[in-house]
C-alpha cells in the first residue's frame, strides 16, 4: 500500500512540470469536468453549496468550477504536493473560495458531514484501498449530499486496452474498476444504488454517483476545519 502510495507521489512530482499541457487535458480530463460541471449544475441549482475535490491535482476543476458555478466554495485535495504548487496561481487568482490541502483521499482531515457535493475525477486508479476512499467520500459528505466519482471506462474492449493495458503500463500499480466494483463500492458506503453514465469518447469514462443517507435535510453545516490559506486550521461559519 505505502509503495503503491511512494509511486504515484514519485509519478505525479515528475508529471507536474508538463500536467497541465498534456494531451490528456483534451483528450480525458477536459471532457470528464465538464461532465461534472453538468451534473452539479442539475443537481444543485443556484443554491450556495460547498463541494471537496478529491484528487485536485493543479486545480484546473476546481477553477472551473469556480468560473461556472459562483456560489461554489471549494476545498480542493490532493496527496502530492508538487501538483498543488503548480496550482499556484490558479489557488491565487480564486483564494477564499478554493482552498488547497495536501492528504490523502483514504484518511480526509475534514469533519464529517460537512459537503453538499464530493468530487473525484480521474485520480481514484491511484489508491490502493478503494473501499477506504468510498467510505471516506461518504463520510464527509452532509445527509443528502451527492458524490461525483469518475474514472477511465475499462469494461469495453477499447476501455480495457487504454487503461488496463497501455495506462496500466505507463503508470505501474494502477487498478480501475469496473462499474459493478463502483456499484458494489458505493452501496456498501450507503450511498446506493450508484447511478452510473458511460461516456464514450476517445477516451471513455464512467461517471458514478451516489447520494448519502435518503434522509433528513438536518442542519445545512455543522462547524467545520476549513484548512486556512496558509496551512493550519481555522473555524468556519455557523
Ligand atoms: C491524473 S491526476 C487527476 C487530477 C484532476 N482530478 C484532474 O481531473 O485533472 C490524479 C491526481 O490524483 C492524485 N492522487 C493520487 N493518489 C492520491 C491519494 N491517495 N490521495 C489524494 N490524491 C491522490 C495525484 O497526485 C494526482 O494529482
Amino acid at each position: 500500500m505505502r509503495e503503491e502510495k511512494d509511486l504515484a507521489v514519485r509519478e505525479f512530482t515528475r508529471w507536474s512540470e508538463s500536467y497541465d499541457r498534456s494531451i490528456l487535458q483534451w483528450l480525458l480530463f477536459g471532457p470528464s469536468h465538464r461532465a461534472l460541471i453538468r451534473r452539479i449544475r442539475e443537481a444543485v441549482g443556484d443554491r450556495p453549496f460547498r463541494l471537496l475535490d478529491i484528487g485536485c491535482g493543479t486545480g484546473v476543476f476546481a477553477a472551473l468550477v469556480r468560473r461556472e458555478l459562483p456560489n461554489a466554495e471549494v476545498w480542493g485535495i490532493d496527496l502530492v504536493g508538487g501538483m498543488l504548487a503548480k496550482g499556484r496561481s490558479r489557488w491565487r487568482e480564486h483564494a477564499g473560495r478554493v482552498l488547497p490541502v495536501q492528504g490523502d483521499s483514504e484518511n480526509l482531515p475534514f469533519e464529517s458531514g460537512v459537503f453538499d457535493v464530493v468530487t473525484c475525477a480521474n485520480s481514484f486508479h491511484h489508491y490502493p484501498r478503494q473501499d477506504r476512499a468510498v467510505q471516506e467520500m461518504a463520510r464527509v459528505l452532509r445527509p443528502g449530499g451527492r458524490l461525483l466519482l469518475i474514472d477511465g471506462y475499462r469494461d469495453s474492449a477499447w476501455g480495457w486496452m487504454i487503461y488496463d493495458v497501455c495506462v496500466a503500463t505507463v503508470e505501474g500499480s494502477v487498478h480501475h474498476a469496473s462499474a459493478a466494483r463502483f456499484q458494489e463500492l458505493i452501496a456498501a458506503a450507503g450511498l446506493g444504488p450508484a447511478i452510473q453514465t458511460v461516456h464514450h469518447n476517445l477516451a471513455p469514462f464512467l461517471l458514478s454517483e451516489g447520494v448519502a443517507g435518503a434522509g433528513l435535510p438536518g442542519p445545512h453545516f455543522h462547524r467545520v476545519r476549513t484548512p486556512a490559506a496558509r496551512g493550519g486550521w481555522a473555524s468556519d461559519r455557523d
